[in-house]
């Protein structure tokens, strides 16, 4: 049978940390609130890279570990809510600043769930035939859509970027399933009204960060999203009639680490196969499980046949799962 098996992982975060300490001269709010109701200590910002330049840093983290030229890659899908231009696309941007000069390329638009979005998507050209080598992305540069006046959600998120280069194989390791979900109904849960991250709304005046910055009903959306990502687990173990203590590894999207372990001791996974890196880079929006991910096989957590399982919620409302066999 044919799978999508990863080939190489790779990311790009920002130099600039923005600390707790630094949001209390900011907004109202403390290090220790924070902390305590997120998980998260600091965020990356990006000062002057779009969202194409750091799609770029991680995909050649990602092409450098997969071993192939960026001119062998057949597509590129970029799962993002932050483009840098409305069109042309951000696959477009990230083809031409890696020179995938036979690449088709376009955008995913999906919020938290775009990578897993993207991945599925991915899965399809390759399973169809029509796709070898695929470059897919998660990245967001959430600074530029952010309200900075609003506590209840600039404390939440940061930007980085997160890659994986798939390849065509035969064989049971790879991409076993996915599943995706929408529900439109719950759209103004979470949502920006404006967007660009070449022309962020923090570059034009706080009046139009306030008016089309995020929005977010934040209790709510916490409380959706432990019973979908546990939704969206179950149902991609059930499909490969596989069971919870077979997982090796859950790489959920990084939201708030009270709903990560919500969503984990619903399923009654065990802390050590939790991956969280939220106290370092906050909400990264669809860069956060491809960031996860490359961390945790940069550290050693990742091995041959390895069972993973991903899981993520954004707005839309969108969620997602998958399960991988490494
Ligand atoms: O990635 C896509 C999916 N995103 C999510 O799933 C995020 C979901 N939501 C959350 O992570 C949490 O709801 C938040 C972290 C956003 C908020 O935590 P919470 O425990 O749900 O707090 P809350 O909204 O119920 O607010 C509790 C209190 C309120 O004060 P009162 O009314 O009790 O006096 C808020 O005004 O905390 C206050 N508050 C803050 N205080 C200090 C809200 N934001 C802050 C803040 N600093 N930054």
């Amino acid at each position: 049978m044919i799978r999508s098996r990863i080939i190489g992982t790779g990311f790009f975060v920002p130099s600039k940390v923005l600390t707790n300490n630094e949001l209390e001269e900011m907004v109202d709010t403390s290090d220790k609130w924070i902390r305590e109701r997120t998980g998260i200590r600091e965020r990356r910002i990006a000062e002057e890279q779009n969202s194409s330049d750091l799609a770029t840093k991680a995909s050649a983290n990602a092409l450098k570990m997969a071993g192939i030229k960026a001119s062998d890659i057949d597509l590129i899908i970029v799962a993002t809510v932050t483009p840098d231009m409305v069109f042309p696309s951000t696959a477009c941007f990230l083809q031409k600043k890696i020179g995938a000069a036979s690449a088709s390329a376009f955008d995913i638009s999906a919020a938290c769930s775009g990578f897993i979005y993207a991945m599925d998507v991915a899965d399809k050209y390759i399973k169809g035939g029509s796709a070898k080598k695929v470059l897919v992305v998660g990245v967001d540069r959430f600074s530029s859509i952010i309200d900075w006046q609003d506590r209840a959600t600039c404390i939440l998120f940061g930007d980085g970027a997160g890659a994986v280069v798939l390849t065509s194989e035969e064989g049971k390791r790879g991409l076993l399933s996915s599943h995706i979900f929408s529900n439109g109904n719950f759209w103004d849960m979470l949502y920006a009204p404006l967007n660009g991250s070449s022309n962020g709304l923090t570059a034009s005046s706080a009046a139009s960060a306030q008016k089309g910055g995020v929005k977010m009903r934040g209790n709510e959306t916490f409380k959706i999203a432990v019973k979908m990502m546990e939704e969206a687990s179950l149902e991609a173990l059930r499909c490969n009639h596989l069971g919870v203590a077979d997982l090796d590894l859950f790489i959920p999207h990084q939201a708030n680490a009270r709903i990560i372990n919500s969503a984990a001791q619903r399923l009654s996974l065990p802390q050590e196969k939790i991956y969280m890196n939220i106290d370092k880079y906050g909400n990264t929006s669809a860069a956060s499980i491809p960031i996860a991910m490359a961390e945790a096989h940069k550290a050693g957590l990742i091995h041959d046949n390895s069972l993973i399982l991903l899981v993520a919620f954004g707005g839309g409302f969108t969620w997602a799962s998958s399960l991988i066999r490494w």
